[in-house]
């Protein structure tokens, strides 16, 4: 079989079988292509409500899987590679955050999306990068506990001086591996290209942004622009998908380094082995009654808020 085969046997299958795929951005092009829907974490949480199909699909990583049951628990949800986590989401147990509540009794606890579902039991709200600022705003709480990602949290601290925030130790080893030197580098070999970053970045790196945002904001900016050539300082995905989506337009990675290996398990033949239900590194996802929905509270309020 070769690529457009395989995506014609996708697209034949789902139908069949009455599948949604949700892919997120950082997923490869060919999976992109067979998605019913592709986005940022918060616009997949938003489209997980209202799926109308039996199955839904999600290609992307653990916690995104998860938070599409938590909204649609009636729903059989499944992720494309069983072993896709998001290294971040583990960094912290809910025990350890139980104890930081204890000594930050006046602290809302707020969030990232990619977090275990078992970590959001303890948490008060939950952002994405697309939302968090907004949400954070919004919230009456003057003392913010922002978990797990601190480069997140510097960024949103930095923008929100009238509260005081407690950060910890954690945050994405793809995009925390990025340095200022890596910028000066890019900067080197394509000076008249803005920088676009993901706030996940490191704030060496964020300061010498001149945009930062989630994945689908990048795009959207690069989109926009009346610029023509642009450094993307995410994972290397969204260069290709940009140079696909504006073919006028030049997208130099910021780093090589900026490579997500979790979001990268997924194949093409993962996605049909999925909609067709048969062996393959798929998983269903499946949550306790109660961790369900105590872990959904946090959810509903990012969407009520964001
Ligand atoms: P977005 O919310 O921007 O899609 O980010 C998800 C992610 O994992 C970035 O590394
Ligand atoms: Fe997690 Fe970082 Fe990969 Fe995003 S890029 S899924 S935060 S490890």
């Amino acid at each position: 079989m070769n690529i457009s085969e395989m995506q014609a046997e996708i697209l034949r299958l789902k139908k069949e079988n009455d599948v949604c795929i949700l892919a997120h951005s950082y997923q490869t092009h060919d999976i992109l292509e067979v998605a019913d829907f592709v986005g940022d974490s918060f616009a997949l949480s938003v489209k997980a409500q209202s799926v109308d199909n039996s199955t839904v699909l999600m290609c992307g990583v653990r916690f995104m899987a998860e938070t599409v049951k938590l909204l649609s628990p009636q729903k059989r949800v499944l992720l494309s590679h069983g072993g896709a986590g998001c290294p971040m989401a583990e960094q912290m147990s809910p025990e350890y955050i139980e104890k930081v509540k204890s000594e930050n009794p006046d602290c809302a606890v707020v969030a990232y999306i990619n977090t275990t579902t078992a970590l959001k039991t303890v948490c008060d709200f939950c952002v994405t990068s697309s939302s968090a600022l907004k949400i954070v705003n919004a919230l009456p709480d003057k003392n913010i506990l922002f978990i797990p990602d601190c480069n997140l949290g510097d960024y949103v601290k930095r923008q929100i001086p009238d509260k005081n925030f407690v950060l910890l130790e954690g945050g994405c080893p793809v995009h925390g591996q990025i340095t200022a030197d890596d910028v000066k580098s890019a900067k080197a070999l394509h000076p008249n290209a803005p920088l676009l970053v993901h706030p996940e970045c490191k704030p060496e790196v964020v300061e010498l942004a001149d945009y930062v945002g989630s994945t689908s904001g990048i795009m959207e900016f690069a989109k926009n622009s009346s610029e023509s050539e642009f450094i993307i300082g995410t994972e290397n995905s969204i260069s290709e998908h940009l140079a696909y989506e504006c073919p006028d337009k030049r997208f130099y990675p910021l780093s090589k380094k900026l490579i997500c290996e979790d979001m990268k398990l997924t194949t093409l033949a993962d996605v049909l082995y999925a909609v067709r239900g048969d062996k393959g590194s798929w998983e269903e996802i499946t949550l306790d009654e109660q961790t369900q929905q105590k872990a959904r509270k946090c959810i509903d309020k990012m969407l009520e808020l964001g």
